[in-house]
């Protein structure tokens, strides 16, 4: 199985381990090509839907994998015993829907060796949540696909709450210190987005709304954060 784009960053950033867990599985191609490469000896494929499930099911069969890799239907960490999985892997959900994942499974999280985190969107949420609850985000990557940029977090909890620069939230800071290849592009993108939001507020009169000036502020520091990048 070959796998390219968000998929395989996914996969990238996920360690080596004995049991990883999928949570949201859908059609497990994560959790079969994570045992396929021999980075994972097992895993656990979960999904809320039992429709997913069978599909997951079916694929694993495919690739003559259900000896490795075994299913099971459930919300969230709930499927997922207390310290039975190394590597538990969230991808391809909202942000809010992540942090309510990890909310509600907030003890089995903690007891991961690595959590890779990837949201589809308010990834600034989910950043300021990890870092607020004592999780650390130890590594970070992107990958683009067809015009859409993703990124993936290695993240593990460490019990030091913290909190960071807020435009860290939206520019994870591990970007910078690794000098991602896609960083630029994605700031720049960022950058636009925010200016969207603030010429909107403008024309419809919310010129000195707190959250049009919050959204200047972050603007500006992004700014400021990537001419600083530039520069170095
Ligand atoms: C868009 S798919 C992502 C599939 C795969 N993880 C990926 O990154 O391509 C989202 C999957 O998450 C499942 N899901 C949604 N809420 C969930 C929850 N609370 N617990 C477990 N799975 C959930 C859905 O049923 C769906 O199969």
């Amino acid at each position: 199985m070959e796998l390219k784009g968000r998929l395989k960053l996914i996969a990238d950033i996920t360690p080596k381990c004995n049991i990883v867990c999928d949570i949201g599985t859908d059609h497990a191609y994560i959790p079969i090509y994570l045992v396929m490469n021999k980075k994972c000896q097992k895993a656990l494929a979960c999904d809320v839907r039992k429709g997913p499930i069978s599909f997951a099911d079916k694929n694993i069969a495919e690739y003559g994998l259900s000896q490795y890799i075994k299913t099971r239907v459930g919300d969230g960490l709930d499927p997922i015993e207390d310290s039975e999985v190394d590597v538990i892997i969230i991808a391809g959900m909202g942000g809010q829907l992540i942090k309510e994942i990890l909310e509600k499974g907030f003890a089995k999280a903690q007891k991961a060796r690595t959590l890779v985190i990837q949201p589809m969107n308010a990834i600034e949420l989910i950043r300021q949540w990890l870092y607020e609850n004592g999780f650390d985000i130890f590594d970070e990557k992107l990958a683009k696909e067809e015009d859409r940029i993703y990124n993936a977090m290695a993240v593990k909890w460490t019990g030091k709450a913290k909190s960071k620069e807020e435009a860290y939230y939206y520019i994870g800071e591990k970007l910078f210190e690794n000098r991602d290849s896609l960083l630029p592009e994605l700031i720049e993108k960022r950058i636009r987005q925010l200016d969207k939001i603030i010429f909107e507020m403008e024309k419809m009169n919310d010129k000195n709304s707190k959250k049009r000036l919050d959204t200047i502020r972050i603007r500006d520091e992004i700014s400021r954060l990537f001419m600083e990048y530039k520069k170095a």
